[in-house]
């Protein structure tokens, strides 16, 4: 994550822009007063809107305009031109809208304005009274935010066995665990918010079982809740190895805010840190740990890092950049037992480490839909609409098998953007939308100053390209499968990332 920290740059806005400077499907980046705007053009009408992403900040003016959005270069978030609204996420807040003029040759971006947010179901008398979401995490949230964005006007019941309010998860591998983002950025609204919003939030809840027949929750505390609508989005919860030593108080998992908050206080002493596994959240782990001084060895069974995903030329570049900043890897190789100060691998050799983190990879939590009699697929089988094989019933995120248009197969991914969309996707069918969920998937990753974006799904591939060099940190690989385009990876190759997602949605409509 980054902000920006200079006041907002280029053109004063209200003082006009030559109309023919700005070809349509173009789009600049100027101020009015201390605001950042960005002005767009499409045929002969002109948008001025926010030019700062509210997911984290990133600069929009140097995202791509597609027909009337603009999609944000970091994470792919999508916003109105011409209402600001947040239509795709990472990014759930509105920009800020302006006003537009053009004349005499000039266009002139004029006042702030509120805009509502499109309402995307028509207010019907047969919407459900009671939704209950099971799950406080991205798509539980995100679901919860949109039935209210729509207008909902019945009870939104959120329900989570985590102690905390739903986080930024991605945050807690990231700037959070690394030192440089503070505690406050880590919830995703603060506790306010869901008062206001009438969302009956309550954590430390967990559900026991699921009635589809007599659509109904039963709580741990044996308290059962009824629904009309049911949107399950339980996530997923970290492996743990079945290792000598896996329950000694130094030895973390991260999925929670808590897990974080562990590693953190243990960092704060630990001079050396054993990391299990080498893909994405091990890896972030590394470097977070690096950034506060911590020594860090990662053991991982893999030849490369991440290769199972990006390939042998990631790979090769992830290992180079994480030892460029002093972690030392022990690839081929696993852990056998784990002591106090020390981690045995299974080739004898022993490792000092006061604190050891397990990120080898996590497992959904099916067994409330398994119990529900959900039909299940590696996961919870889900129709285009994201409804699971019972009335009324939904599921998304990390659980959720669903019939992805572009790759054409049912995929299950674990990424925090598409848990959100799906989460919105859902809450807007639970209100009658009847939209199907065609979002392409993406993923992003960061390592030190090297971000890596993902777009589409490749669990395989027959040949990849690479424009540009991944080495140099500027490239784009393409992943293909009998000569088409299954994924594209990037390194600050932002636009491209956008152009290959557009690219890949069209193909699939
Ligand atoms: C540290 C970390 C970093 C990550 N970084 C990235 C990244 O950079 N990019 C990316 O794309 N993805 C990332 N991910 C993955 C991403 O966070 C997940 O894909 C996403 O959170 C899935 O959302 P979800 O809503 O399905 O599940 P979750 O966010 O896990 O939420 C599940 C919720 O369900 C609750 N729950 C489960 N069972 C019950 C029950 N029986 N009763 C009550 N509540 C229950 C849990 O407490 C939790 O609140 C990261 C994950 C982690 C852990
Ligand atoms: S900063 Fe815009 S989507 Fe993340």
């Amino acid at each position: 994550m980054s902000e920006s920290k200079s006041g907002p740059t280029g053109p004063d806005l209200t003082l006009g822009v030559a109309v023919d400077s700005l070809a349509d499907g173009q789009m600049i980046g100027g101020h009015v007063g201390d605001d950042a705007v960005l002005l767009a053009r499409r045929g002969s009408d002109f948008f001025a809107i926010g030019a700062t992403c509210t997911h984290y900040n990133g600069p929009l003016a140097e995202g791509l305009l597609v027909d009337d959005t603009v999609r944000c270069p970091w994470h792919h978030a999508c916003f109105s031109l011409r209402t600001g609204e947040a239509l795709h996420a990472p990014a759930i807040s509105a920009v800020a809208c302006w006003t537009t003029e053009a004349r005499n040759g000039k266009v002139y971006v004029k006042e702030k304005v509120e805009r509502a947010p499109h309402r995307r179901v028509a207010p019907a008398s047969d919407k459900p009274g009671r939704i209950v979401i099971v799950g406080g995490g991205a798509a539980g949230f995100a679901a919860a935010e949109m039935l209210r964005r729509q207008g909902f006007e019945g009870s939104v019941t959120m329900l989570s066995d985590d102690h905390a309010p739903p986080v930024d998860r991605p945050n807690l591998s990231k700037d959070y665990l690394a030192g440089t983002a503070p505690e406050e950025w880590v919830p995703l609204r603060d506790a306010s918010w869901y008062a206001e919003q009438n969302i009956d939030l309550r954590v430390d809840t967990s559900v026991s079982t699921i009635d589809p027949g007599a659509r109904n929750v039963t709580l741990a505390d044996g308290a059962t809740i009824g629904y009309d609508k049911l949107l399950l989005a339980t996530g997923a919860e970290p492996v743990r190895l079945p290792l000598p030593g896996m329950d000694l108080p130094h030895v973390h998992t991260l999925r929670t805010f808590a897990d974080s908050r562990a590693i953190i206080a243990q960092a704060e002493t630990a001079k050396s840190a054993l990391v299990m596994g080498a893909s994405f959240i091990g890896l972030e782990v590394a470097a977070s740990l690096r950034a506060r001084g911590v020594d860090v060895h990662v053991v991982a069974p893999d030849k490369r890092p991440m290769e199972r995903v990006l390939g042998g030329g990631f790979g090769d570049f992830i290992r180079a950049l994480h030892e460029e900043h002093g972690v030392v890897f022990h690839l081929e190789q696993t852990a056998s037992a784990i002591d106090a100060d020390r981690v045995t691998l299974a080739n004898g050799k022993t490792i000092a480490a006061r604190l050891v983190v397990v990120g080898v990879g996590v497992r959904p939590r099916l067994q409330l839909a398994q119990a529900a009699g959900l039909a299940l697929d590696r996961g919870v089988r889900v129709d285009e609409y994201l409804q699971a094989s019972a009335p009324g019933l939904y599921a998304v995120g990390d659980i959720a098998r669903w019939p992805d248009r572009h790759s054409g197969a049912p995929i299950r991914v674990e990424h925090w953007v598409v848990a959100e969309r799906q989460g919105q996707v859902a809450a807007l069918n639970m209100l009658g939308a009847g939209q199907r969920f065609d979002a392409v998937p993406f993923f992003w990753s960061q390592h030190y100053d090297v971000p890596i974006n993902y777009v589409g799904h490749a669990e395989g591939w027959d040949d990849t390209t690479i424009d540009g060099d991944i080495g140099k940190r500027d490239c784009v690989v393409r992943y293909r499968k009998n000569g088409r385009v299954l994924a594209v990876a990037s390194i600050y190759r932002d636009v491209e990332s956008l152009q290959a997602e557009v690219a890949m949605e069209r193909e699939a409509a």
